[in-house]
């Protein structure tokens, strides 16, 4: 090899691997777990505002949770966006996810940086949101049955196999459900209720909106869901009605982490400041989903639930998203919740 070749090889060499770093740098894999809709806008806008190239995984929160556990030694993913804030806890407690402190800190509602400290400075909240149910009057209608307003309804066996929820270990929804239900009927009566509810019950689904959806279509009569995704339908022109339980309900705080050991830890940094920002935060609504966010500058959507109207409960969040608790509340739904599929 002459002089000549060995610098232009050398010259090959070194342009590849800075081409490489720089390329490194500009991508993001990024696991949402909201509806596609919104997930899609996300990557889409970040790109544009960043040039940063975003791979984008839809899972639901217990599924994206276990992904994130299973890739522990190997992470795939560098950001986990969305979902209920139990299982981001959970990972947070369990050193899944990283540590990280946003300059934007003084921008977010008290319950976002609430999240924050509860999750070890690991997992921030993005957004809120209640549970509820909803029901499609047009169904109802027609087969003459009462309007379901409470809990306690649900269990009516005038509703047997009219009722959907999703599935607890995959759904972030279903695991609230759980949880609010132990606080507010104690955890022997809460389970009682759910063996009832069972008997209603026509499937489990994985995501937690689907049941809604189906709803809308005419393919079950309620769906237990976060009370914004029954307000989707409706504006999406589907005949469903959003309810409130009468008992008082439980909510969520949609939350955010980087994840341990992300490839891409800038990237994920800058994912995470922008999906903070009033703006970024505007995007839920023009995907029709209607959570509460948490930037303070960011407005509400007229659409959303009105929070201050719905009798919440003081979900115990440090509680119910500790690592502890979730194990133990999904394996006793498994041993006494004999459910079909
Ligand atoms: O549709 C959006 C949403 O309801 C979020 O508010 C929530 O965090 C997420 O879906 C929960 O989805 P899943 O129950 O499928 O985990």
């Amino acid at each position: 090899m002459t002089i000549r070749t060995i610098g232009a090889v050398a010259a090959l060499v070194a342009g590849t691997l800075l081409g490489g770093a720089a390329q490194a740098q500009g991508r993001l894999n990024l696991y949402c777990s909201v509806q596609e809709d919104w997930c899609q806008l996300m990557q889409t806008e970040f790109e544009k505002a960043t040039g940063i190239r975003v791979a984008m995984t839809r899972k639901s929160s217990g599924e994206t949770y276990a992904q994130v556990k299973a890739e522990k030694d190997n992470p795939r993913g560098d950001i986990w966006w969305g979902g209920t804030g139990d299982p981001h806890l959970q990972a947070a407690e369990e050193g899944l996810t990283a540590d990280y402190e946003t300059p934007r800190m003084g921008e977010m509602q008290d319950w976002a940086v609430q999240q924050w400290r509860t999750g070890r400075k690991r997992t921030i909240g993005i957004y809120a949101g209640a549970l509820g149910f909803g029901f499609n009057t047009e169904l109802l209608a027609k087969k003459n049955l009462p309007e379901p307003k409470c809990w306690a309804d649900l269990v009516n066996p005038a509703y047997k196999g009219e009722v959907q929820v999703a599935n607890p270990h995959s759904s972030g929804t279903s695991y609230t459900m759980v949880a609010s239900l132990v606080q507010i009927m104690g955890e022997n009566g809460a389970f009682d209720y759910l063996r009832k509810l069972n008997t209603n019950v026509n499937q489990y689904t994985k995501s937690g909106a689907a049941p809604i959806v189906a709803a809308g279509r005419g393919e079950t009569l309620i769906g237990i869901v976060f009370m914004h995704d029954a307000i989707t339908q409706s504006v999406r022109n589907f005949p469903i009605k959003t309810v409130a339980p009468c008992e008082g309900t439980g909510y969520e705080i949609g939350s955010m982490s980087i994840i341990a050991g992300a490839r891409n830890l800038d990237s994920a940094r800058k994912f995470y400041d922008w999906a903070l920002s009033a703006e970024a935060q505007a995007l839920g609504a023009r995907a029709q989903s209607y959570q509460v966010p948490s930037n303070k500058g960011a407005a509400t959507p007229p659409q959303a639930p009105k929070l201050s109207e719905i009798k919440l409960i003081n979900y115990d969040f440090p509680k119910f998203g500790s690592s502890e608790e979730r194990k133990r509340l999904l394996s006793r739904f498994d041993a006494e919740i004999k459910i079909a599929n």
